[in-house]
């Protein structure tokens, strides 16, 4: 399926990065009496979507919280499952979006994921890294304090000095390097916390939180909220 690009938004003032955290599945499958692998299922064919919409709108950055530097806490059972999808997701997309131009980048902490899951990572990587389209982000074993810990790991490597530490020095270290801040930051299923997501680069990033649980989200709500980005006056501190 080639992505079109009948997208009815306006491209005055479109939103270059939108980052979003993908919350609601577990209650989703709860409310449905299914297990919560059910609704971790329903989220993926939920994201296939969204990418979509988004490469259509002509969105440049997404990035998607997937798995977090917490989520390990979860049961045995989960984690396996977030990781099979997480798999089969890479397996069964790549050939997709790669037709489509979106290049593929998984931030976080690679090097603690399943090997399984770094290959399939990698071979995605690999295989998308020279498209020009929608730049796809996939946070997995993301944490917003691993993010920055790990920038200023690799500014002592390189034998910074501290009078050379800078804000542009830390933030060329992060996992988003080279990439502009998210502009609109999408929380669905009514949490309003950042559970330790893009910590650094959401200094001035504009937040919508929405109760719809991530399975329910479509591409109707996603663009009715850029819209509504859209409409927002962001001043960046000045008066
Ligand atoms: C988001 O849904 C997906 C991940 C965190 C991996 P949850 O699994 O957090 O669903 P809820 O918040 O428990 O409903
Ligand atoms: C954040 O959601 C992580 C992802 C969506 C991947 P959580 O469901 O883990 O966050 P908390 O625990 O409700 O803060
Ligand atoms: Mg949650």
């Amino acid at each position: 399926m080639r992505y079109n690009m009948t997208c009815q938004l306006s491209k005055e003032n479109l939103p270059e990065h939108i980052a979003i955290i993908m919350d609601g599945n577990g209650r989703w499958a709860k409310e449905k009496n299914r297990p919560r692998l059910f609704g971790h299922n329903a989220g993926m064919k939920t994201l296939r979507k969204i990418v979509k919409a988004s490469s259509d709108a002509g969105i440049k950055i997404l990035t998607v919280y997937a798995f977090s530097t917490e989520n390990w806490k979860r049961s045995q059972e989960e984690v396996d499952g977030l990781m099979n999808i997480a798999v089969e997701y890479f397996k069964k997309e790549v050939g997709e979006l790669h037709k489509n131009n979106v290049k593929i980048q998984v931030i976080g902490d690679i090097a603690g994921l399943y090997p399984k899951v770094q290959d399939a990572a990698r071979k995605a990587m690999e295989t998308t890294k020279d498209n020009t389209g929608l730049i796809f982000n996939v946070a997995l074993n993301y944490g917003g304090r691993n993010d920055i810990v790990y920038a200023v790991k690799a500014l002592m490597e390189k034998g910074v000095l501290p009078e050379e530490v800078t804000e542009e020095r830390l933030n060329a270290e992060l996992y988003t390097k080279g990439l502009p801040d998210p502009d609109l930051l999408i929380r669905t299923s009514g949490e309003s916390r950042l559970s330790n997501f893009m910590l650094w680069q959401t200094a001035y990033t504009e937040f919508f939180v929405i109760d719809t649980y991530w399975p329910d989200f479509d591409q109707e709500a996603y663009y009715h909220l850029i819209e509504a980005y859209q409409q927002r006056h962001r001043r960046f501190g000045t008066a």
